[in-house]
């Protein structure tokens, strides 16, 4: 399904060696600053349950953050010869990396720019990118990188801030990865939870939601790597070319969000998940979805999940599924594994 695939026993072994060589750089930087002050530079992972795509034009979305997170280590100096060093330790997909690194680069620039750090005259930064959160397309590894690196500057400078203002900051950081962010994927890395969240001309609005009880899911990746830039422009080319259409699947939408959220304030996980089948056939209409996709939701409903649809920027990227019990979760998790080049499962809380 993917391009590598294939080459899979050697992909595993470089893979662990890698693993092995992150886990003994993590614990020498948590040893470096200890752990206190990398609890401090967190950026969570995030999976939008309902309203990718749908939610950079102002109408409610629901989000959840995953507990994995990306760290930051940042040392800023005038001594120094002024410029950026960035050394990414973060787990990450193959291709991952490659691909986002000349956004990344603009993305870590804007923040640094935010908080008013001339590193081509004045400043040297020495970041240092860590966490567990794996970076794959879907999952909000920009955001949880320009918040994490927001909340490190933060308390480096120091400058004292504001969840806000670290949200704040992360969202300029975003524009780097893709040019108009709805500022979901900033608000989740900053404040966890599940939110309802929605765009405005101002500021946005969210609410975090009360839920009963955990909601657990299922997560696996195309092991393709999509541009939330191209992707988002290819939308709005389209919404432009055919208001009329656009405006049939966004009305439809809002009916769906509407009744997902009354679901998850009654915990009726069947409503829900039958609300993220009908959210994904959007999706499919919409073109974010593909083939690998739709391959993957199929899979996880025959094995046991009560819902299931393409999550994030799509065309690749991640999917979601809901799986009420750990059974299912398991079996779902067993099936997914037998396509998809990883697999995940998280409990939304
Ligand atoms: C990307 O995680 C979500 C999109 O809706 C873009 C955005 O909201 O900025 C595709």
């Amino acid at each position: 399904m993917s391009e590598y695939v294939d080459d899979g026993h050697l992909m595993e072994v470089e893979e662990r060696l890698k693993d092995q060589a992150r886990a003994a750089e993590d614990r020498a930087q948590l040893e470096r600053i200890g752990a206190r002050v990398l609890g401090r530079t967190k950026g969570f992972g995030k999976l939008i349950l309902f309203g990718e795509h749908f939610v950079v034009y102002k109408v409610p979305a629901l989000v959840g953050a995953v507990a994995a997170y990306t760290d930051c280590e940042c040392e800023v100096s005038t001594s120094g010869t002024p410029g950026v060093e960035v050394i990414d330790n973060r787990p990450a997909v193959p291709h991952y990396k490659i691909k986002k690194k000349d956004e990344g680069d603009v993305a870590i620039g804007l923040v640094l720019k935010h908080f008013g750090l001339d590193t081509e005259k004045k400043y040297s930064v020495k970041l240092t990118f860590g966490g567990d959160l794996t970076c794959v397309s879907g999952i909000g590894a920009s955001a949880a990188q320009v918040v994490a690196l927001s909340r490190a500057l933060s308390y480096e400078l120091p400058r004292p801030m504001t969840e806000d203002e670290i949200n704040a900051a992360g969202y300029e950081g975003e524009k780097g990865y893709h040019g108009t962010p709805s500022g979901i994927d900033n608000t989740a890395a900053t404040f966890g939870g599940l939110l309802r969240f929605q765009r405005t001309e101002g500021d946005p609005i969210f609410v975090k939601k009360q839920i009963k009880e955990p909601i657990r899911i299922v997560y696996a990746s195309t092991g393709i790597t999509a541009s939330t830039t191209e992707v988002v422009g290819d939308v709005r080319a389209k919404k432009e070319a055919d208001p009329a259409w656009f405006d049939g699947l966004l009305q439809k939408y809002c009916a769906i969000v509407a009744k997902a959220e009354s679901a998850i304030d009654e915990a009726d996980l069947v409503t829900l998940g039958k609300l993220m089948d009908e959210n994904h056939l959007l999706c499919q209409e919409l073109t974010v979805s593909c083939k690998e996709l739709d391959d993957l939701v199929l899979a996880a409903r025959s094995a046991g999940a009560i819902g299931a649809k393409m999550s994030g920027t799509g065309r690749g990227g991640l999917m979601l599924a809901l799986t009420p019990t750990e059974e299912s979760q398991n079996a779902v998790q067993a099936a997914l594994e037998k396509l998809a080049p990883q697999v995940w499962t998280t409990m939304l809380a």
